[in-house]
């Protein structure tokens, strides 16, 4: 049988300071399948990729790759041997076209390289797998799901047999992450080796032949998908039974008792395009008014107003009755918005800096973290302990850069500093995003306790699932428009997938 396995890890240890990211990681791929890697925030996944692909030396344990004992120095190396990775994060030139993209890093750097081969090579890859995108285009013309296929292709384009996808689907829609399912059964139907790695358990569920579950770094067990059930899956995962029942709440929203309102917004788009055309709406005190909407269709960009981060072209936005400038980071956080962003690295967080630092990076001039214009070093740590312990940000201590924190983790202190700032109002996109089954939970009922305390929520997500368990209402976008304003009776996924394909229903003031 051994002439099935692809890939076969063994006893991997890989040590950073003050963590065992990998503590004897068993795994073992066949060819032909797609083989789920799944684990808690922290659990090692990221890592046990980065050392398949050569980024990182294990400090124990063996890698065979079709039978033979390997070891790599370097992605190069590793890709050369048939192995290439997608991370969550693309690395393409935005300003280069695909095929010049796709042929950057190759050994020759490209120089005796002839484009029409290229193009020739990659539409062809393209048309045989499902991977939809025009060769000649420039990277940054592409949306986030085309730039995915980009590096997809580069990877098959150099030959690669065993491909391992970092959260794919993170950043796609449920549309665009059918195609790509596709794609990938048609890469494992030609003996090619898939490895998925995915918080959405369903997803694993419909795609994957085999699961092997890592928690603290270890390895729970391999098991066939057939026969398993989301269930088994998160208990294997995160060692008890997960349940996600609708959070009761505390206290009833007060709907009319309006936190947040704006009136006949319109701003545009990084391209200058109109991307919010006269969105009116209102948000109560204590309530959640979800945002559906196939992304790309202004949720961003009202986002991004009501945080500060961007200008507007005409309407307004007012906090408890007051107007807010627009257009200036600190104007929305003094009026009581707090805002969780869509690219949490780049926009919410100083990657660089401390987990310590990053939680005060809004409070920083009130008391008791700065007195006076002097930071309190005591004030700041003791603000961080207790936020790690509550949101369970698993980290070696306070001052680790916040880069080095794996994904999931990296949101949780997002998270933790927006509701702990005692908003009026949070714009959360996406919230609950690369968590966990288990920080999901805990995430859900932070934004209930927070509209229990009177906290008006405007919740932005294309997850219809936790739109209908969590929200008091729910918004549809469409083209920059608000297109539907429907109670939780009325929205299924039926009329919200409707509204969010542009079908009309009349016109809606939210
Ligand atoms: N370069 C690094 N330096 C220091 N610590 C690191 C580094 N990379 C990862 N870690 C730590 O190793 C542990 C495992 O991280 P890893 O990124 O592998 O987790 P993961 O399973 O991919 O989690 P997630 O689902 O949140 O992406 C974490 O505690 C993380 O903070
Ligand atoms: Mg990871």
């Amino acid at each position: 049988m051994s002439g099935n396995i692809a890939v076969k890890m063994s006893g991997i240890v890989k040590k950073f300071p003050g963590v065992v990211a990998n503590d004897g990681v068993e795994f073992e791929a066949k060819v032909g399948e797609v083989h789920a890697l799944l684990g808690e925030n922290g659990a090692g996944k990221s890592t046990l990729s980065n050392v398949l692909t050569g980024l990182y030396r294990p400090d124990e344990g063996s890698i065979e790759l079709h039978g033979e004992h390997v070891t790599f120095s370097s992605p190069r190396d590793a890709l050369n041997a048939g192995i290439g990775m997608v991370h969550q994060h693309f690395r393409l030139v935005p300003s280069f076209t695909v095929a010049e993209n796709i042929v950057l890093g190759e050994d020759d750097g490209g120089v005796f390289l002839n484009t029409a081969d290229v193009v020739a090579r990659v539409e062809e890859l393209s048309l045989r797998y499902g991977l939809a995108v025009d060769p000649r285009a420039r990277v940054w013309q592409l949306s986030v799901g085309e730039q995915q296929r980009v590096e997809i292709l580069k990877v098959l384009y150099r030959g690669a047999k065993v491909l391992i996808l970092d959260e794919p689907t993170a950043v796609l829609t449920p549309q665009e992450a059918d195609v790509l399912f596709t794609t990938l059964r048609a890469m494992v139907a030609e003996g090619r080796t898939i490895i998925f790695i995915s918080h959405k358990l369903d997803e694993v569920m419909a795609v994957s032949d085999r699961v092997t579950v890592l928690r603290g770094g270890k390895t729970v067990g391999t098991i066939d998908t057939a026969g398993s059930s989301t269930r088994e899956l998160a208990r294997l995962m995160v060692g008890r039974d997960v349940v996600f029942d609708r959070v009761q709440r505390k206290n009833p929203a007060k709907p009319e008792q309006h936190v947040l309102v704006t009136v006949g917004l319109c701003a545009n788009d990084d391209r200058d395009n109109k991307a919010l055309n006269d969105v009116s709406l209102s948000v109560g005190a204590g309530e959640i008014v979800g945002v559906a909407g196939v992304s790309g269709n202004g949720q961003r960009e009202l986002a991004e107003v009501l945080g500060g981060m961007r200008a507007t072209s005409a309407g307004s936005f007012h906090v408890g009755g007051v107007e807010v400038t627009a257009g200036r980071v600190r104007r929305s956080i003094a009026a009581g918005i707090a805002h969780v962003p869509e690219d949490r690295l780049h926009t919410g967080l100083a990657a660089s800096h401390s987990v310590e630092d990053n939680l005060v990076l809004k409070s920083y001039r009130n008391n008791p973290i700065s007195i006076r214009s002097i930071l309190n070093r005591k004030a700041i740590r003791s603000n961080a302990e207790t936020m790690v312990q509550r949101y369970d940000v698993k980290t070696p201590d306070t001052e680790t850069p916040v880069r080095l924190l794996s994904g999931g983790n990296v949101q949780k202190v997002l998270l933790a500093r927006e509701f702990s700032a005692g908003p009026k109002v949070l714009v959360a996109a996406s919230p609950t995003r690369g968590l966990d089954v288990g920080a999901i939970e805990t995430v859900r009922e932070r934004l209930v306790a927070a509209a229990d305390d009177g906290v008006g929520i405007l919740l932005i997500s294309e997850d219809l699932e936790e739109l209908m368990s969590l929200s008091d209402r729910i918004l549809v976008m469409y083209e920059g428009r608000i297109v539907g304003n429907l109670s939780t009776q009325e929205a299924t996924r039926e009329s919200l997938g409707l509204l969010m394909g542009g079908a009309t229903v009349g016109g809606h003031t939210a």
